[in-house]
Formats: C-alpha cells, structure tokens, sequence
C-alpha cells in the first residue's frame, strides 16, 4: 500500500516511487495540517514540521492568538475568513451574508484503486495502478462536508488532489470559491515556472523568482486560454533538465483557473491551483454534492526532465482514453491552410488524389462545408452540408476519397452561433449574453449555451446525423472565441454564476456523448490553434491541435513549452507551405517535416500546388513518420538544447522504454560562421550499451555519447536540421 495511515502519530503517509506526502491530524481541534512533500523519507516522526507548539502560534481553542496560529500553520485545505489570511481554497455566502468557513478532520477512508469524477475527466487506474485516501472533514456551524481525496499512483512520482463539498445543512449555501489544491512549502529561493502566449504564440516557458505578495497565471475567459495555461511548477533556483527540485501542478480542467504563488511574511510558499473564483458562485441545496476538478502533482528532485516524463507517462496510460490512445494515428492532410474557404468537391478530391498517391493516408475536410459559410462571418450553428460546394453531397465526396485508400475526417465548430445564421435567426436567446446588452462579438460570433441541455442536445443531434451520413472517422472539434457577457436566458438569476462552470461541463458531456457512440472516431480537439490545449480535453481525444503557427521555427517554441507537460502523441503537428502563413519565413520542406515528426504528424497544404522538390520528398516523409513513430509515440522524451536559451539550436531526444533505440532531432536555426562541428550531450541512453548510428554507422557506447558528447558536423544555412537514429548493437 503506497497510502499508510499511522494512528498514534495520526499521520498519513503517501509514498511514490521517489517522493514521500505527509499529512498530520493536530489532537485538540482536529486541524488537517500539511506536514511534508519532497524526496522520498521512509521515517514518518515528522509531525514536528507542522510547528504546532512554537508560541503564540498553537492552535488552542482559547488562545488570544488563534488567528496568529490559522496564518501561519500550514492548512491542507485553508478556508476563508477565520483568520488566515493567505490565499484560501473555499468560501461561501450563507443565507445570512455570511463568508467564512472552517474544517475539522472527522473521519478517513483508504482503498486501493480510483474513484471516478462524475461528469469531469480524470486521471483513472486499476487497484494495481494506485491507491487513494479520502479524508473527510466538516465544517460544523454550515454543515458543510468536505471530502479530499488524494491518489498515489504506484510507479509513477504523482499523486492527484480533488475535493468534494456535500451540504448537509437544510438550507441552501452559496459556494464562492473552491480551489482544488493547496501546498505549503518552506522557501528555498523557488522558481514558478509556467507557460504563456498568445494566438499564434502558445505556451512559451516562463521562469521568475518567486517573490513576496502573491504571483499567478490564470484564465478567465472560459477556455483555457492562449495566454496562460493550466500548469504551474514550483522549482529550485538555476533547476534543469537532470538537475534540481520541482513541483508540478497542472489542472485537469478546460474553464477558468488560477494557478497561483504567496510567500508570506514567514518565507513560506503557498501554491493554490483550482476554477477561477471570479464569476463563480454554486449554490449547493440540501444534499447535493459540488465536486472541484483534480489537480496532478509531479515530484522531481531529478530536473525538469523526471518531471516532463513522468507527466507524459501518466496521460498516456492514465487520462487519454480510447483505440488511438497507443496506435499509429493515419497520416492527415487538412486542407485549411490550403484553400481556406474557397474549395469544392473538385478541389478537395484533386487534393485527395495527389495525396494519395504519396502516401498521405486520410484527408480532412476544416471549415467552411456547411451552411452559407464561404467566410468566418457566418453559418456557425447551420451544421448541413453546403451543396453547392460539395457536389453530390458528402457521401459522395467521402467515398471518392475512401475510393482512393484514404479515410475521411471532417472540422465542427459545435460551440458557436453566428449572429448570421439560420440557427441565430430562430433561437437568438441560444447565445450567451446580458438580456439589453449588445453582446461583443469574437470572429464575428457568439458561444451558445450550453448550460442548456435542450441546446446540447441540438448540437449532439447535428453533429451525428453529418457523422451518421457518410463513412467519417476523424473529427476536428474547434473552439474560435473565449467567452464574454456572461448571462444565460435560462439560468435563474441566482444562478448565473454557474455558468461558465456549467459551459465546461456541457462541452465536457458532449464530448463524452461522441466518443461513446462513436467510440472509432479519432478526435483532434482544438481552439484557434492551442487555446484549448489542456489535460481536460486529452481525455476526450488522444491529440489536439496545438497551435495555428505552422512555421517549424515557431513550433520550437510552442512545443517544446507544450511538451513539458503533454506527450508528444498528443501535439498537433503539420507540415505546411512557405512563405509560411503566420510568419512569411521560408524554412526548407526537410525541417518542416522534422519538426512536425516532435507530434502528431501530417501535411496543411496544397500538395497539388507546391514546389515540385519539395512535393518529391513527402514519400521519405511518410516513410520517416512510419519508421519512428512508434518511438515517438511511446518512448521517453529529453530535451537536449534548447533553442529559447542558446539562440543558435535546438536539439531532442526519444528514447524507446527499453534504451535499445533513439532518435535525435538536431536543428540548427542559426548559422554560423567560423565554428567547428557542435557537440551534443545525449541522454536517456543505457551507459553500458553501445549503439550504432545509422547515417554513419560509427558505434559508440551509451557513456561516451551522454557523457562526452556526439558532434554534429558543421551545418551551412539556416533553418537545417538532421535526424541522428541510434540503435544498440552487440559490441
Ligand atoms: C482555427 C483552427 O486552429 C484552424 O486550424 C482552422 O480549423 C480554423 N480555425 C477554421 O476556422
């Protein structure tokens, strides 16, 4: 059992492989105090930690100074207004006004194995997989019980936080704020480190020192976001890839959040991590349960790098769901950055049949097949196919394709009305705005409602008739606009704070609808690019688009950040044209293919209309995705040099499970001149093993190419790059 509960000591002890949990129930008031987290400690007389006897900070009853003891004693759950005055994690408003809450340990459970959270993804496993301990508390004045809930996963550094708040009270109470986690940590010079950007420019990696007053990444703009991410890592001053502490959180949640730091006046850290408390209120009435989405912390006292693969292994077999969890996804080419709005059943097939016969293997028809839509002004919410495009209709153009070898995918952008619509036209109070207010538009649209169930249920039924129609197999589920003027028609008033809340939810229950009835579907979600790139919508769909910048120089960037976290099956990767859309640089097709081989893997172009020489090498290409991607899907990722530090290169490693093959990936962005060839320290590699490179055939052993390095002759240009394909041979 990796969860032991101590009784005389009234302590818990939560044990992964390198890291140790310590939770301690304080006697007199019954106190669920944060005792220890860090590198693995096999004694458990640490209850000493929680500083419970230092006056004037002890937590007697009658004490002068309680709320001295409440700002300073390290709450696994604070709660609001008792006198902590630290970030807190609940807050209400009872029918008096009132806002204040306190919890008291009652009672605990611990059994093997993981309980699902209704309606919300989650991280799942077997009894063998993991074990978990609900410790149950109350607040006795509101009735209020509070369940948290932590899951250890046996072979893995990680241990899951979610909560559940139960009104046992008769009356109504007003949930204002619950946060998922909570982490009280001594300072030692930390780090927060976290990921931020932009349409175009998502998850870009941050580092600052973590300084007094409070420093956080959030989103409040329902989805989310571009901006900011779902994922906070605490980590010790100068930390790298093999070398230094971290925390990781990341949020297993696609809404509003915050992810925020406090040191205090007695250099401790707090780390809170849950829904965004602005614009939420729940109202909980008697007996109904409120559950907080669940937090996954990674330990690593073993770099970023333990961390990163650690995060990797737990999506790929504990949250991403479904046939294409560990298969080969097929080879797509999307035809959006080809033609935008202006194709037709001709284009499409002319595209198709090209494609084809170089080995793309499924063609994926984006925006733009249905209703009048021949721009991004209109027909969101029309889902019937536009016959004027599409000749013969869809059934048609599918089975020309499925003639042709190639399975068929097709773009939905089910969360969106445009004002410009039939839907609109018919049903105006669908869209989510302020009665009297003329509601903002965000790419000429609004976001529907899908608090409403009778709206989810419209958009469930569109979604699989077209799905119904034709032989479909892959789906692209985009989301182009945040949300603003929250109000719903249909919420009373009291209850509109529930709305983005309940809009999550709703994405959340038509997602499940369609990989349940669907359950063959590949599902590649997506938000103008990356805006929705978060371990929430992994378990509905094993990849996701992850950014609308398709340069090779820019994905760098964007999924090295994405890849601190998210495997690399998951990361949505295509090869496209140049002079590229987003930036106007020209890369060399070769690089664009080797970038795009870091994630899912495809084509975004007009193979029909690009350079023939650059046409000519999609067949290595697709024989390059096939050869490696088994490696790249399920092997250990390492990040070698990276080209946000150095400005010069950028290199990446997989390795196979059993260190018997790697692949590198060297990319040199910047020539230049007069230097020699550039050394590379890889990783990952068995030490006592030696592996033949294939390119040269020269054999070294795993010790001398981690440990002194591989030289990567000279490069002339820019934006080159080379694959290095190592396997371990009998020396
Ligand atoms: C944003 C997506 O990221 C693009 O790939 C494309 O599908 C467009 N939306 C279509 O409107």
């Amino acid at each position: 059992m990796s969860i032991k509960y101590y009784a005389d000591e009234r302590v818990f002890k939560l044990d992964t492989p390198s890291s140790t949990y310590m939770i301690g129930i304080v006697d007199d008031e019954q106190f669920v105090g944060h005792i220890y987290y860090g590198r693995r400690i096999e004694d458990y007389h640490l209850s000493y930690l929680m500083r419970i006897n230092e006056l004037p900070y002890v937590p007697s009853q009658n004490n002068r100074d309680r709320t001295s003891f409440l700002d300073c004693f390290p709450m696994e759950y604070p709660t609001h207004g008792l006198g902590d005055y630290r970030e807190d994690c609940l807050a209400v408003k009872t029918d008096k006004g009132h806002t204040a809450c306190g919890l008291n340990y009652v009672s605990h459970s611990i059994y093997e194995g993981k309980k699902p959270l209704e309606g919300l993804p989650a991280t799942f496993g077997s009894k063998e997989d993991c074990t978990t301990l609900e410790l149950v508390c109350m607040d006795q004045i509101l009735k209020l019980e509070v369940t948290l809930s932590y899951t250890v996963f046996e072979k893995l550094d990680v241990i899951t936080r979610s909560v559940q708040i139960r009104n046992l009270n008769t009356e109504s109470i007003v949930l204002t704020k619950v946060l998922s986690t909570c982490l009280d940590l001594e300072n030692k010079d930390y780090e927060m480190m976290t990921l931020h950007g932009s349409w175009a420019r998502e998850r870009h990696i941050q580092k600052r020192k973590i300084g007094h007053g409070k420093q956080s990444t959030s989103s409040v703009r329902g989805a989310s976001s571009h901006q900011d991410h779902p994922f906070m890592g605490i980590a010790s001053k100068g930390i790298n890839e093999d070398q230094g502490e971290v925390y990781g959180f990341s949020f297993v949640y696609s809404g509003n959040f915050i992810a925020q730091t406090e040191l205090d006046q007695f250099n401790r850290v707090r780390a809170v991590m849950g829904i965004h408390p602005s614009d939420f209120a729940w109202i909980l009435k008697e007996q109904e349960v409120f559950t907080a989405p669940e937090v996954i912390m990674v330990y690593s006292a073993e770099g970023l790098g333990h961390m990163t693969r650690t995060y990797h292994d737990l999506f790929r077999n504990h949250l991403i769901r479904g046939e294409y969890t560990h298969k080969k996804r097929p080879i797509l080419i999307n035809n959006w950055e080809a033609t935008y709005f202006d194709f037709n059943t001709d284009k499409l097939l002319d595209i198709a049949r090209e494609a084809s016969r170089l080995g793309i293997e499924m063609l994926v028809m984006d925006d733009g097949w249905f209703g009048n839509r021949s721009s991004d002004n209109c027909a969101l919410g029309d889902w019937q196919v536009n016959e004027n495009k599409l000749k013969g209709g869809l059934r048609y153009l599918v089975n020309e394709v499925n003639k042709l070898g190639m399975k068929f995918g097709i773009w939905f952008e089910p969360e969106m009305i445009s004002p410009d619509s039939n839907l609109y036209r018919a049903h105006p109070d669908w869209a989510i705005q302020i009665p009297g207010r003329t509601a903002s538009l965000s790419r000429n649209q609004y976001v529907l409602d899908l608090s409403r169930k009778e709206i989810r249920d419209y958009v469930y039924e569109m979604i699989s008739s077209v799905l119904k129609s034709a032989n479909i197999t892959y789906v692209k589920w985009d989301m182009n606009r945040q949300l603003s003027d929250l109000g719903s028609f249909y919420l009373e008033k009291e209850k509109q704070g529930e709305l983005y809340h309940r809009y999550v939810l709703g994405v959340y229950e038509l997602q499940e609808r369609l990989i349940h009835d669907f359950p063959y579907l590949l599902l590649e979600n997506c938000s103008g690019g990356g805006a929705r790139f978060d371990p929430g919508m992994l378990y509905y769909s094993p990849q996701i688009w992850c950014s609308d910048d398709t340069d090779a120089i820019e994905r760098l960037y964007i999924q090295e950040g994405t890849a601190m976290i998210y495997p690399l099956s998951s990361i949505g990767a295509h090869v496209s044209d140049c002079p590229n859309h987003t930036v106007g640089r020209g890369t060399p097709f070769e690089t664009r293919g080797y970038v795009a081989l870091l994630g899912t893997f495809g084509y975004e172009l007009d193979v029909t209309r690009i350079p023939e020489e650059d046409r000519k090498m999609i067949p290595d290409q697709v024989a390059m995705y096939h050869k490696y991607n088994d490696l790249v899907r399920e092997g250990d990722y390492y990040r070698i040099a990276s080209y946000s530090e150095n400005h010069t290169h950028d290199a990446w490693s997989v390795v196979s499970k059993d260190k018997k093959e790697a692949l590198v990936t060297f990319i040199q962005v910047m020539a230049e001149p007069n230097y020699h060839s550039r050394r590379i320290q890889l990783k990952g590699l068995d030490a006592h093993t030696f592996y033949c490179i294939e390119e040269t055939k020269e054999v070294y052993s795993g010790e001398a190419l981690m440990y002194a390095g591989l030289n990567i002759e000279r490069i002339f240009g820019d934006f080159k790059g080379k694959l290095i394909h190592l396997t371990a041979v009998n020396h």
